[in-house]
């Protein structure tokens, strides 16, 4: 099986919004990277895509102009199968469906070498799971990465039953290639680690709405100004070991309780989706992005996170 430093062109399958930025990051960071997707409208997006995220890198300073044109120049879009056969690593990045993955998986082992690399950038689908469409599945594990991907440091590397150490070692070393804050992931936990934490969050923000006890605007809010602020700094241990194990212990006992416990999608993230909302992506969301607002907000959003990054980032070792 190929090593990281083995690895020089990257296949990227799945052109959306996480796809798009994958391609910018390889080809930042001298791969040569093929963006495969099933159609030219959806090719099409992935240019739009890229082409505000690199006009936003390069007025923040984070790329020249230069650096900006020969990164794009490394990367081929294209609906052809035929990248199949010259990747070293495959990234997959297709629609969050198990029967699309296992297509994708299904036709690409039929006639790619068995020395390839592999992964799924599944948000919590079972490794295991999309593994079963995947010919010699030690080759293949998962690499998680967190939107916008190009600007959020975190990869998890997730272990599916098959997963040999070798190709975790590989896809962990890539992460690091890239610039990027891999962590590892064992056992194949449904929605790894990320989205575990994250949905617990989401779970209980949309509580906090559907009781009445704070409006969308001001819990987004208490995140901003208050726990996300935090938690860019330090993790919840370290935030427990700050406050006190001793006050965690005390509160916790009453609030633990307290907190939503309910199963199932909550009421108002189905109710929008059934009213057609995608969010950012179809400028039709929690928030208005009609007439042009949707590029304001990614753009206020992106210089956000370089700001932060380079804060936070710039002088820190890994
Ligand atoms: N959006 C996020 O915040 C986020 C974060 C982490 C992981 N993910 C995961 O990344 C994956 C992609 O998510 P996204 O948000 O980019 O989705 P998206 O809907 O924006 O893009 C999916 C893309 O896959 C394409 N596609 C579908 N079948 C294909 C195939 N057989 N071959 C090639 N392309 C195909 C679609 O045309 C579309 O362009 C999903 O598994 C998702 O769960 C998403």
């Amino acid at each position: 099986m190929l090593k990281q430093t083995d690895i020089h062109t990257v296949l990227i399958a799945g052109p959306g919004v996480m796809g798009a930025s994958f391609a910018q990051i390889f080809a930042k960071h001298q791969y040569q990277v093929y963006l495969y997707g099933v159609s030219e409208t959806s090719l099409e997006k992935a240019r739009y895509l890229i082409s505000i995220n690199q006009k936003t890198e390069v007025e923040q300073g984070a790329l020249t102009v230069e650096e900006s044109a020969a990164l794009l120049g490394r990367i081929i879009m294209t609906t052809s199968k035929d990248c199949f056969t010259k990747a070293d690593f495959v990234l997959e990045t297709v629609s969050e469906n198990m029967e699309t993955k296992h297509a994708f998986w299904k036709d690409i082992t039929s006639v790619i070498g068995e020395e390839v690399v592999l992964a799924t950038n599944t948000s919590g689908m079972s490794i295991t799971e999309i593994a079963k469409a995947v010919k010699h599945p030690r080759r293949f594990a998962g690499m998680h990465w967190v939107n916008p991907p190009h600007l959020i440091p975190l990869v998890e590397v997730i272990a599916g039953e098959e997963s040999s150490g070798e190709v975790l070692d590989t896809i962990y070393g890539i992460a690091l290639s890239l610039g990027q804050r891999p962590v590892r992931v064992y056992k194949d936990p449904t929605g790894f680690i990320l989205n575990r934490l994250q949905y617990a969050v989401v779970r209980e923000a949309f509580h906090c709405v559907e009781m009445g006890y704070a409006s969308m605007e001001d819990v987004d809010k208490v995140m901003k100004y208050g726990l996300g602020l935090r938690y860019a700094c330090i993790g919840p241990f370290e935030t427990i070991d700050f406050g006190g194990i001793d006050i965690f212990n005390r509160v916790g006992s009453y609030l633990f309780d307290a907190l939503c416990n309910d199963g199932g999608v909550p009421k108002l993230l189905k109710e929008a989706y059934e009213a057609g909302k995608c969010g950012i992506k179809n400028c039709n969301g929690f928030y208005d992005y009609s007439d042009g607002k949707d590029k304001t907000a990614l753009a206020k959003r992106d210089a956000a996170f370089i700001a932060l990054a380079r804060a936070l980032y710039e002088n820190e070792e890994n």
